[in-house]
Formats: C-alpha cells, sequence, structure tokens
C-alpha cells in the first residue's frame, strides 16, 4: 500500500486559451490534464475559513483537484511525510493518485473547489481513520 507524495501527487498546468473576451479552460478525460476517465464530479464551496474537510485516503480514487474560484490548502500525506499544496488558481490542478490522507482547510470565501474523480462515489474506498492510515500506509 505504501507510495510516496512524490509518486502520487503532483501539480498539472492546464492550458488556458484568452483572449479579449477572457479565458477558458478545457480539461478532458485521458489527456495530460485528467490523466483518468472521469466517472464523478463534485464541488465545495461555501466552506468557512476555520473549517478543515476531508481527513480521509482513498484506497483506488484518482483525483483532479482546481480552485475554479478563491483558494484553499491541500495537506498531503503518505504516512512518513506532509506536505502542503496551496490551490489558488484556476490555471493549475492537483492530481492525487495513491494512498494518501488529505485534508483541505484555509478556504477563502469566494472558494470553489471542482474535483474530477476517476470512480463513482464508495465509501468502501475511504479509510477516514488516521491511525488505520498509518498501519495501512506502512504495509
Ligand atoms: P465528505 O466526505 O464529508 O466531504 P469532504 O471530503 O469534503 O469532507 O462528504 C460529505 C457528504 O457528501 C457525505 O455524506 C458523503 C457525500 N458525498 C456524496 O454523496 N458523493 C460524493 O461524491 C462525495 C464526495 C460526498
Amino acid at each position: 500500500m505504501s507510495t510516496t507524495l512524490n509518486q502520487a501527487t503532483r501539480l498539472i498546468d492546464f492550458t488556458v486559451r484568452g483572449d479579449e473576451r477572457g479565458s477558458l479552460v478545457a480539461l478532458e478525460s485521458g489527456s495530460d490534464t485528467i490523466p483518468f476517465d472521469v466517472k464523478r464530479v463534485y464541488y465545495i464551496y461555501g466552506t468557512q475559513a476555520d473549517v478543515t474537510r476531508g481527513k480521509h485516503a482513498h484506497y483506488a480514487l484518482k483525483q483532479v483537484l482546481t480552485c475554479v474560484s478563491g483558494s484553499c490548502d491541500i495537506l498531503l500525506d503518505d504516512g512518513k511525510e506532509r506536505k502542503t499544496v496551496r490551490l489558488n488558481t484556476p490555471k493549475k490542478g492537483l492530481f492525487i493518485d495513491g494512498f494518501i490522507w488529505r485534508e483541505m482547510s484555509n478556504f477563502s470565501p469566494d472558494c470553489v473547489l471542482l474535483v474530477l474523480a476517476s470512480e463513482h462515489y464508495d465509501e468502501a474506498d475511504y479509510v477516514r481513520d488516521y491511525q488505520r492510515f498509518l498501519t495501512e500506509a506502512s504495509r
């Protein structure tokens, strides 16, 4: 089950098509921007600045997270190392593919966190207990 932050997470630069009318970002399954088939899209907004969300890991799910508006912090933890990635632009996405604990916090009032996911919602794919995560991550 063990994977490292470097193997399992990376920031992806989206192509921005901008002109005098504004900007357009297109995300397509199977491309460099979204390296999996998207089965589910969800978004989080209206989260207070002092709230932490997430606090779980996934066994199989692949995700790309992007702030289409505003900003938030994504804490990533592989069981040995932690790092925090600040998402504050719709021009970049955070790809997570692996058994990584994640927490989302420091939401700006205008934050809309868009998540593209490789699987339908399945509670059985979640580990929500941090001690269990550490045990399984060390295997
Ligand atoms: P939750 O896992 O608590 O969100 P977060 O990871 O941001 O803290 O999800 C909140 C509720 O929404 C919970 O009842 C599960 C449900 N949910 C779905 O029904 N489908 C989904 O795709 C997601 C992500 C959550």
